[in-house]
């Protein structure tokens, strides 16, 4: 794991759309996992600006998303796809992109189709990731299988009330969704975890530091051969060794500087 604290969100930001693009210029027809929440805005804000003021062509990329809730059609206001299509998609080229279809019938089918359609695509390049307060990685409550595949998940009642927020009652706030599991996530190439803000610390120090459990599900990513997490300064607050961390980023050999990505 190697972890990268920057001054501020935006600087991360900056820095995670940098590992993006430099992945996009090399692998034209890469695949990329992406993620909803607060935490990838500023990657994804950056990446439309690389778009439009560099070129950065993303013609050739298929998406996949982590998640999305059961029950909401696309165009509901609080689904994924629908902040996705906002804050990313109707801004660049992507001509494939997938989220979960939280209508599905089926729902165990359509989660076998999703993991079908991933290997398909040849697997993901590199998988966004945020993390929950409580260490959950898509929405991969604690307590999760680390050998979990796509299916669907029961929310807690701690992030049914987190959601709230975007729907007119808690009625309206679905209880369930559909979810990339532990394992899908494993079988990323790379995985670029961001986590800002001191309410991350605790998570971020469980999750880097701590022993590998289901009850912190991204505490699974130690075993990742590649996982790049990028931090604020509040969200690095409560780990041990962030001395050492940044050491390492500011002693970095030139050739690792320049590129996550081998040429
Ligand atoms: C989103 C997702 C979640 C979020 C996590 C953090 O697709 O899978 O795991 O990444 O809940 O959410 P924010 O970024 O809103 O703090």
């Amino acid at each position: 794991m190697e972890i990268i604290i920057q001054p501020s969100a935006e600087a991360g930001a900056r820095i995670g759309a940098r590992i993006v693009e430099d992945l996009v210029r090399k692998k034209p027809e890469a695949v990329l996992g992406l993620a909803t929440g607060g935490t990838p805005l500023g990657l994804y804000r950056e990446l439309i600006r690389m778009r439009r003021e560099l070129g950065l062509d993303f013609s050739r990329v298929t998406t996949f998303n982590l998640d999305e809730y059961v029950g909401l059609p696309p165009a509901h206001p609080a689904s994924y796809r629908r902040f996705m299509r906002e804050n990313f998609f109707d801004h660049v080229n992507i001509p494939q992109t997938h989220v979960p279809d939280g209508m599905a019938k089926d729902i165990p089918a359509y989660c076998e189709y999703y993991e079908k359609a991933i290997r398909d695509a040849g697997g993901i390049d590199l998988q966004l990731l945020g993390v929950g307060h409580d260490g959950h990685i898509g929405f991969n409550e604690p307590g999760s299988s680390l050998a979990s595949r796509t299916r669907i998940k029961t929310l807690t009642e701690e992030t049914v009330a987190a959601n709230r927020r975007f729907f007119a009652s808690e009625a309206e706030v679905p209880r369930h969704v559909i979810t990339m599991g532990v394992g899908t996530i494993m079988d990323s190439r790379t995985c670029l975890l961001l986590a800002f803000g001191e309410a991350k610390a605790r998570a971020v120090a469980a999750m880097a530091e701590g022993p590998i459990t289901a009850m912190c599900p991204a505490s699974i990513l130690q075993m990742h051969p590649r996982t790049i997490v990028i931090l604020d300064e509040a969200a690095s607050r409560s780990l041990k060794r962030a001395a050492y961390y940044r050491h390492v980023y500011a002693n970095k050999p030139a050739f690792q500087r320049l590129s996550a990505f081998p040429a």
